[in-house]
């Protein structure tokens, strides 16, 4: 259900953010009289229009700027919000008054030994919220169009971008991960199903959740064996899929309102789920999908999302309390490093590669790019040139370079270490 300004087949010329200009220019002609009741009208239309589906104070955070409310109004429009384009400015104005930015930590950058370069690109279709990146085995990066309801396809090489529309409209594919033949999983966080795109031909397969209850799928991977499992946050619930019969089991973790988020699967092919909504990581046993939970010491950690070294430690970003954890599964033992830019950096996306752990902060100013040496215990940090805002997940291309997607600044970054 996106318009794109340009085709997808094309290298983008019109940036997003020039795009939203643009627009904003367009409808700054309206008459002078409509004009004056702009903040009231802006106060109401927003009332009325932007809490059915979330509460919108549920949504703001730490506020956005100017150009941060245009692409949000953008992503609502892509996921089938009526705003009238006559309205943007008013609205956007209000918008940024009401909820400016504040309380974001500065970013703080810990030199290191290691050169890193960081290169990006943006996503055709304005405010498609790209959520999940995915480092596919050909060398193609992709991501999750989440507002644009696409699955987007970087060709770093050609310099190309193109966007696979998704079926059910609005689904909002969210997770991202590829199989063994190549195809393309994702789980529909609005649209209830998970998907499976075969970019060789552009087909798209729904798997509709069992469960009326199970509304939000939302992370996804797949074990040793290769049966596909999921998280669905607010139902509290771990699915699993068997990709040859289509079949779905859910199973319900322990503790109530846990919210099942991050996953990671260990070298025995055990699940490993951060619960977001509690301290704690539990742990599916693939075979007899009995579940186990560890608590975590701080009963305000609030684990977002999870790597798993070689040597099958666990390690999470407290996004609420802004640390780094490692969990060791045989004892249960946890250690913790405050996070660089500080107890509000809200570390989120993180990734192990080849046994050193890299991740990002996402409400520090600009994102950061975190690198851990469990080794040496020592931190280095790189500022994301952009902003980088908002880096929700993280992924490893096969040359172990690092990727993110970057959701309101509607780009894919890849990170290539040591060079
Ligand atoms: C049709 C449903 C729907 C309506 C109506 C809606 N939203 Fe949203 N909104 C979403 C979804 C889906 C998301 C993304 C997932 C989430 O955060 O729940 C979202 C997220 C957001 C976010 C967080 C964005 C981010 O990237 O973190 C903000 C801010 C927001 N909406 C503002 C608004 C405003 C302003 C309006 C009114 C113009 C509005 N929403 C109306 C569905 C809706």
């Amino acid at each position: 259900m996106s318009t794109p300004l340009i085709s997808p087949e094309e290298e983008p010329q019109l940036s997003p953010r020039k795009a939203i200009i643009a627009v904003a220019l367009a409808a700054a002609t309206v008459p002078a009289t409509a004009q004056q009741d702009a903040p009231n009208d802006a106060k109401a239309f927003i009332d009325a229009t932007c809490n059915s589906c979330h509460p919108l104070g549920a949504r703001v955070g730490t506020g956005y700027t100017e150009e941060g409310w245009s692409t949000v109004l953008r992503m609502m429009i892509n996921h089938g919000v009526g705003v009238p384009p006559e309205k943007m400015p008013a609205l956007v104005a209000y918008l940024e008054k009401t909820y400016p930015v504040r309380g974001r930590p500065e970013a703080v950058v810990v030199p290191g030994p290691m050169k890193v370069t960081m290169r990006a690109w943006e996503a055709p279709t304005p405010g498609s919220r790209p959520h999940d990146p995915l480092a596919a085995r050909d060398g193609s990066l992709w991501y999750t169009g989440q507002m644009a309801n696409v699955l987007g396809r970087i060709d770093p090489k050609m310099r190309t971008v193109r966007e696979y529309p998704l079926k059910t409209a609005h689904s909002g594919p969210h997770g991202l991960k590829e199989d063994r033949a190549g195809n393309i999983w994702y789980t529909g966080n609005t649209g209830a199903l998970i998907g499976k795109l075969n970019p060789k031909t552009g087909e798209v397969t729904e798997y509709k959740m069992p469960d009326p209850e199970a509304k939000d799928p939302h992370t996804l991977i797949f074990d040793k064996a290769g049966i596909l499992w999921f998280t669905v946050q607010n139902a509290n619930r771990i699915g699993r899929l068997d990709p040859k019969t289509g079949n779905i089991k859910l199973l319900t973790p322990p503790t109530a309102k846990s919210r099942p988020y991050g996953m990671a699967v260990d070298s025995k092919g055990n699940v490993f789920v951060v619960q977001f909504g509690v301290n704690s990581v539990a742990r599916v046993d693939p075979k007899s999908l009995q579940i186990k939970e560890y608590k975590l010491p701080d009963p305000g950690a609030r684990p977002r999302r999870i790597a798993i070294t070689s040597d099958d430690i666990v390690w999470y970003t407290d996004y609420a309390r802004g640390f780094l954890g490692r969990l060791d599964p045989k004892t249960g033992e946890v250690k913790e490093w405050q996070s660089p830019s500080g107890p509000k950096s809200a570390p989120y996306g993180i990734s192990d590669i080849k046994g050193v752990l890299w991740y990002s902060e996402s409400e520090a100013s600009p994102n950061t790019v975190v690198r851990f040496d469990p080794k040496t215990e020592k931190f280095q940090t790189w500022t994301i040139p952009g902003g980088g805002n908002i880096v929700r997940n993280t992924d490893v291309t096969r040359d172990g370079n690092f990727v993110l997607a970057n959701s309101l600044t509607n780009e894919v970054t890849l990170v290539r270490i040591g060079k």
